[in-house]
């Protein structure tokens, strides 16, 4: 089984093939962050026009690279949700016509499944039942993944998701778009803070996380550190001291709920996925954590934590297995998709 895969669901545009005897074929990614980086964030607007000029193209390469013919694929999947509509509807509606044109299944994929899977994209791949930390821009959720499509979440943010924390502290340091990355990169300037910030919903049971305050506390320390220096600004210095008290902070909260979780299931494999998976800071914090449960620590490589198509082939690989398949001319997307939907 070969898969086209298509990922539109927000600032990336991507197209890959899988094959489930071979592996991954040939992928590409094309990131618009130049463009809304002059905004400060994605405009859905621009996003999914840009999506419209390049996601076509790069169908085109991603077959040339993988030296085939449109006859070797066997079925196109595409991200159906959760996501921006228009972006959304870009691929879905490439996907369709190609598979109108091609005579060939098509299937929506959850993006988030798409994280969830991109592990199984490398060679240690994690065995099914896992736990798995899902931390994106959107989404921050710890999920029992015991098999394809049976997801139950055992906990998840209230408000704002541990990579929109990222990216609001960015914006409010005024660092560069996408925040995490920058946040992440400043942080390291920085060996320790000498002030703390707090660890939301760790002092009560439970699984949830709530990372608003956090971001709050933020603003109030970086008000104060602005007001006690002489020209009223921060400074670099002060800029990365806030930064690793910050990432600090998110890590420490994430670690705390993982641990809950890994002695709540008795799982021994942990799953990092989605955008602030790439956090350098996370991986070696749950690595330790992940050492003194006697457990193994999967995630996927860095470019694969972000978004990227090879996650939504494969996935949609695994679908077209089960003999999974849209058998209908019509376009659906969803901007909002409870992962606990799927089966
Ligand atoms: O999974 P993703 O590419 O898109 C969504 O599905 O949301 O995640 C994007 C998020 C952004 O909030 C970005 O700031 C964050 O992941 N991110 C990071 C890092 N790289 C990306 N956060 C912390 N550290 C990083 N190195
Ligand atoms: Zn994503």
């Amino acid at each position: 089984m070969r898969v086209l895969g298509i990922e539109t669901s927000c600032d990336e545009t991507a197209v890959a093939i899988y094959d489930h005897h071979e592996g991954l074929l040939a992928h590409e990614i094309y990131s618009q962050v130049a463009m809304h980086a002059e905004y400060g964030g994605v405009v859905p607007e621009l996003a999914s026009r840009d999506h419209v000029r390049k996601v076509v193209p790069l169908v085109r390469d991603v077959i040339a690279a993988a030296n085939m013919s449109p006859q070797q694929i066997d079925g196109i999947a595409f991200t159906a949700g959760p996501g921006l509509l228009g972006a959304l509807l870009v691929g879905a509606s490439v996907a369709k016509s190609l598979a109108w044109a091609w005579d060939k299944p098509a299937l929506g994929i959850h993006h988030l499944e798409g994280h969830l899977l991109a592990p199984m994209l490398e060679d240690d791949a994690p065995d099914f039942p896992f736990l798995a930390l899902l931390v994106s821009g959107g989404h921050t959720q710890l999920i029992a993944v015991r098999g394809l499509g049976d997801y139950e979440i055992l906990g998840e943010s209230l408000d704002d998701a541990a990579g929109e924390a990222f990216d609001k502290t960015a914006k409010l340091l005024g660092l560069p778009y996408p925040g995490g990355p920058a946040v992440a990169k400043l942080a390291e300037q920085s060996t320790g803070a000498s002030f703390k910030l707090p660890r939301p919903m760790t002092d009560r049971p439970g699984l949830d996380f709530s990372f608003s305050g956090l971001k709050t506390a933020v603003r109030n320390q970086a008000e104060m550190m602005a007001k006690q220096s002489a020209q009223g600004v921060l400074t670099t210095e002060v800029k990365a001291e806030i930064c690793h008290a910050f990432q600090t902070a998110v890590v420490d909260t994430l670690a705390i709920k993982c641990r809950r979780a890994l002695t709540q299931t008795g799982y021994k494999r942990l799953v990092i996925a989605g955008g602030v998976s790439a956090n350098l800071a996370l991986r070696q914090r749950l690595s330790e954590l992940a050492s003194s449960f006697q457990c193994q620590l999967f995630y996927p490589r860095i470019e694969f934590c972000t978004d990227n198509a090879a996650m939504i082939a494969y996935a949609g690989c695994q679908r077209f297995l089960l003999k999974q398949a849209d058998n209908h001319l019509g376009i659906q997307v969803r901007s909002r998709w409870p992962l606990s939907d799927l089966s």
